[in-house]
């Protein structure tokens, strides 16, 4: 049997100290007591700071043996389950017993809205993408906007210091150019993924003042592309920057197909602004386990408690909820209530049975064995053999992809004018270490998921593509995990 501890530094810490005795004991106890293999067992611990989230404090996942596409390599471990416990839950709970339960058939069957496949496509991503579509019903329910939800209860796209310093790097770059006549007339600067607008806003502000001390008239020839896939959510950020609407043009557009709408932009975008946008975007999780590399499959449930108490609520059978999830996930809660009028009476019914259907959301995982990373798709233009050196590099290791962010990435870099920039404040693991010792998601944000960026990833592919990628702790508060990374052609 394998024990991997990750969050080890509570086992020392004075606030919420951790023991192994009792957030493991228990576990190895239960298996003990069950007729599993258990010398085929790997047991991880992790602490998962997300209060909402999509585990349950004990959960086992099955590891696939070999399939004829992915034979079993000589020499390497060949476990057949994992057992995955919540440290930071464990201690309220029995866990012998939670554990026993976990792996014992469950009498009362789970329902299942989903069949296994990578996380990326699980429809945990229509929950999202239907919450910054829907944001003012889900806001109007909860009276809660959705940035208090973010880390410190406030995004720091408005803070000003930051868009100051952004402005004056671009101030210098074309002050450059101008002096050699080689500055465009029309100053181009996108914004992927805008919110209520309060980073468009703080820039644009910032830009206009900085401007009128400087003396040379950029403000003028700026134009500031937002864009995101919701159009609500650009109604909003319209709103906020009504007062620049000469200087602001709006596209309804995936962060993960941008140049579907921006290829016109090639070689003359001098800023690319993204904030906490990459952490939101589809991504699936790869492992390396015992020398083998493995794909996680998740399935999104609802547990069977839950979903007796959500059925009858919405005059439904438990059966039927998968039916109505979908329905929710394709036309929204208004036109749910429209065409479902038998199960929700009324739009906010509708919102009503949304958040609960959230809330109860779980994914169950397992691995499964990957033929060669060349056969996987990491994004359109880039290969799974982008993961070799972060996968091969030590001991075991389970880590984000990143999917939707190294979509965006690649397709938006290409966009930059020489001396553009791109620069993202986000939360990043910033090694591969950081996947071995802390939890990186997914969480809950309110409606929205969340998952840690996998920053090597995104330098190394960079890098191969003429780009040098770096990451600073965001320098304008302190405490805060968000990382500001910035990504340039290599002089
Ligand atoms: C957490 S908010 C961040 C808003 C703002 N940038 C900030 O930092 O306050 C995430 C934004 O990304 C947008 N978004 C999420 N996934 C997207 C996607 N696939 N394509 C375009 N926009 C997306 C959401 O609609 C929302 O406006």
């Amino acid at each position: 049997m394998l024990v991997d501890f990750r969050p080890h530094a509570r086992l020392r810490s004075r606030t919420s100290p951790v023991t192994v005795e009792e957030s493991l004991g228990p576990v190895v106890g239960a298996l003990g007591e069950s007729d599993t293999d258990l010398s085929r067992v790997r047991v991880v611990c992790d602490w998962v700071q997300y209060k909402q989230n999509f585990r349950d404090v004990v959960e086992v996942r099955p590891i696939l043996s070999s399939t004829p596409d992915a034979p079993l390599p000589e020499g390497v471990r060949d476990d057949d389950l994992e057992v995955a416990v919540d440290v930071r839950r464990a201690a309220g709970v029995d866990l012998r017993a939670t554990t026993r339960a976990a792996l014992e058939t469950r009498e009362t069957p789970d329902v299942v809205l989903e069949d296994w496949g990578p996380t990326r496509e699980s429809c945990i991503w229509g929950f999202n993408a239907l919450y910054w579509t829907a944001l003012e019903q889900w806001e109007k329910a909860t009276g809660q906007a959705y940035e208090q939800a973010l880390p410190g209860g406030e995004s720091d796209a408005r803070n000003h210091d930051a868009a100051r310093g952004v402005i004056r790097e671009l101030f210098a770059v074309w002050d450059g150019l101008a002096d050699r006549g080689a500055l465009p007339p029309e100053l181009y600067v996108v914004e992927i993924g805008v919110g209520n607008g309060a980073q468009a806003r703080v820039f644009l502000d910032e830009l206009r003042e900085l401007d009128v001390e400087h003396g040379r008239g950029y403000y003028r020839r700026l134009h500031y592309l937002m864009c995101d896939y919701s159009p609500h959510v650009l109604d909003l950020a319209r709103e906020t920057v009504a007062e620049h609407a000469e200087h602001v043009s709006s596209f309804v557009m995936d962060a993960c197909k941008p140049r579907s709408v921006l290829a016109f932009l090639q070689f003359r975008v001098f800023l690319i602004y993204i904030s906490n946008v990459y952490d939101n975007l589809p991504t699936d999780e790869v492992a390396q386990l015992g020398g083998r590399t493995y794909l996680v499959e998740s399935r999104a449930f609802l547990p069977a408690a839950d979903a007796a108490e959500i059925a009858a609520s919405v005059n439904a059978r438990p059966d039927q909820l998968g039916g109505l999830v979908h329905a929710l996930l394709r036309l929204g809660p208004t036109l749910l209530a429209e065409a479902r009028p038998d199960h929700v009476s009324s739009p906010e019914d509708a919102v009503e049975f949304w958040r609960r259907t959230w809330s109860a959301v779980r994914l169950a995982e397992r691995y499964a064995g990957l033929a060669g990373l060349d056969t996987y798709e990491l994004s359109p233009t880039v290969n799974g053999e982008a993961l070799r050196p972060l996968l091969e590099s030590g001991a075991d290791v389970r880590m984000h992809v990143s999917n939707g962010a190294v979509a965006s990435f690649t397709e938006t870099i290409g966009l930059l004018h020489p001396f553009g920039k791109l620069v993202c404040h986000d939360l990043f693991a910033r090694d591969v270490g950081a996947y071995r010792t802390g939890f990186r998601g997914p969480g809950k944000y309110d409606g929205s998921v969340v998952n840690w960026v996998n920053g090597p990833l995104l330098a190394h592919i960079g890098r191969r593509r003429g780009f040098d990628v770096s990451y600073a702790p965001f320098a304008h508060r302190t405490g805060t995990n968000i990382v500001t990374m910035t990504a340039q052609v290599r002089d």
